[in-house]
């Protein structure tokens, strides 16, 4: 079983459509890979997502609103595989904890699997409009098929 955890700052808008959106083409496909996703912070933990983040996937198909946000704690590098960060920052938070190559090895950036390579990170929707979520959306859409194609050829 491949685990992948996705992780952004406060778990409620980009890692939680990120989960959805993983989701929802792991069921299609009816592959045996378990997805999570945490924040570097804890500010919204125990929320659902954001009302936007839930409004946006669920105009495709995909309901979020189950989902609570947790802070990623240095246990997550042992219950995954994969730990997929949205941007630079939530990086270095993650890498801070890492205690190990091991646990390095396995952070990746969400958008070293797009497919347009001059994007590097998911930008933060929280203070912008409804557009950045269906920006977020579509570039986590991209990202998380080359994903799953990378993980699942080898
Ligand atoms: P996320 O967006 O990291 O994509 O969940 C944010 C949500 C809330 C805050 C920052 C980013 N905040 O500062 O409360």
């Amino acid at each position: 079983m491949i685990k992948v955890l996705m992780v952004c700052l406060g778990n409620i808008c980009r890692s939680p459509m990120a989960e959805g959106i993983l989701r929802e083409k792991v069921k299609d496909r009816d592959l045996e890979i378990e997805i999570d996703s945490a924040g570097t912070g804890n500010y919204h933990v125990g929320e659902a997502p954001d009302p936007r983040s839930i409004a946006t996937t669920a105009s495709f198909g995909i309901d979020i609103s189950d989902l609570r946000a947790r802070q990623f704690k240095v246990s997550d590098f042992d219950n995954f595989d994969h730990i997929l960060v949205m941007d630079e920052s939530n990086k270095a938070n993650v890498l801070k904890l890492a205690r190990n190559l091991a646990d390095e090895s396995k952070v990746k950036l969400m958008l070293d699997y797009a497919s347009e390579k001059n994007l590097i990170e998911v930008p933060d929707p929280w203070f912008g409009g409804e557009d950045g979520f269906y920006d977020v959306y579509h570039m986590l859409n991209d990202a998380c098929e080359n994903f799953l194609t990378v993980i699942t050829t080898k």
